[in-house]
């Protein structure tokens, strides 16, 4: 289905520390998780003030269900309960939320749950909120290949319709915790994204580090493969 495009730069975030920082407390890692849903709160609040149009959370990766499975367990059912707590609110603040990713592995009942809460906030135009769940970027891009045969001409920007459903390419990816790699994420529409690392274990994240990931990354100088400035005038 094709994306309404919202305004404002589209922000991908690696959520990454959950366990860490519940081992560091000696807690349980489902802890961890938990603590990292108040930080989406937070983000999520914070993302149209901070100009991000379009934020897309990793959630769950297609190689995070070798995970234990308590610890499956536990994320499904704390998607089940963010779906059911914050739909309200998300509604109410123009969030329009997606989940991106495969659903027809999800545990009974939530497939129904996320097409229900995409349908309440399906009219929400302050931020989109997009949640990867059961999500792989070559997976996605190995679907959008099978939707694609026998489309011709098969250019660039048809293909990335297919990838993205008219999601414009992702501008900043952020990822929490001092790791420093994509993990199969939003790998074709990353292709010019600046990047940010930092060290923060992803439930301590804040609108505070969201800002400062904003300013370094308006302090860039993008040039998409051109040249700009100076070296633009002297070539
Ligand atoms: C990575 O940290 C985090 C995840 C695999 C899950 C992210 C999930 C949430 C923030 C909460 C549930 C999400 C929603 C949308 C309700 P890790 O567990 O790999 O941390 P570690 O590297 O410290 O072990």
């Amino acid at each position: 289905m094709q994306s309404k495009q919202l305004p404002g730069l589209h922000v991908g975030i690696i959520m990454d520390g959950n366990g860490r920082w519940a081992s560091a407390r000696g807690m349980p890692r489902a802890l961890g998780h938990k603590a990292g849903i108040e930080a989406i709160r937070r983000v999520v609040e914070a993302s149209p003030g901070a100009g991000i149009g379009t934020l897309t959370l990793y959630a769950f990766s297609c190689d995070n269900w070798s995970r234990p499975e308590p610890e499956v367990s536990a994320l499904m059912g704390l998607m089940r309960l963010y779906l059911r707590n914050e739909i309200g609110r998300l509604a109410e603040s123009g969030v329009r939320l997606s989940v991106i990713g495969r659903r027809d592995r999800l545990p009974d009942g939530l497939a129904a749950a996320i097409a229900r809460a995409e349908a309440a906030t399906a009219q929400g135009e302050r931020l989109h909120l997009r949640i990867a769940v059961d999500y792989s970027a070559r997976e996605a891009i190995l679907q959008a290949a099978r939707w694609a045969q026998g489309c011709e001409p098969l250019t660039r920007e048809a293909f990335s319709m297919l990838i993205s459903g008219g999601t414009p390419d992702v501008d900043l990816v952020i990822r929490t915790s001092g790791e420093q790699r994509l993990s199969d994420f939003l790998l074709w529409e990353s292709a010019y994204a600046e990047f940010h690392f930092t060290d923060r274990l992803w439930p301590d994240f804040d609108s505070d580090a969201l800002a400062e990931a904003m300013t370094v990354f308006r302090a860039r100088h993008r040039r998409f493969g051109g040249l700009t400035g100076s070296a633009a005038v002297a070539a």
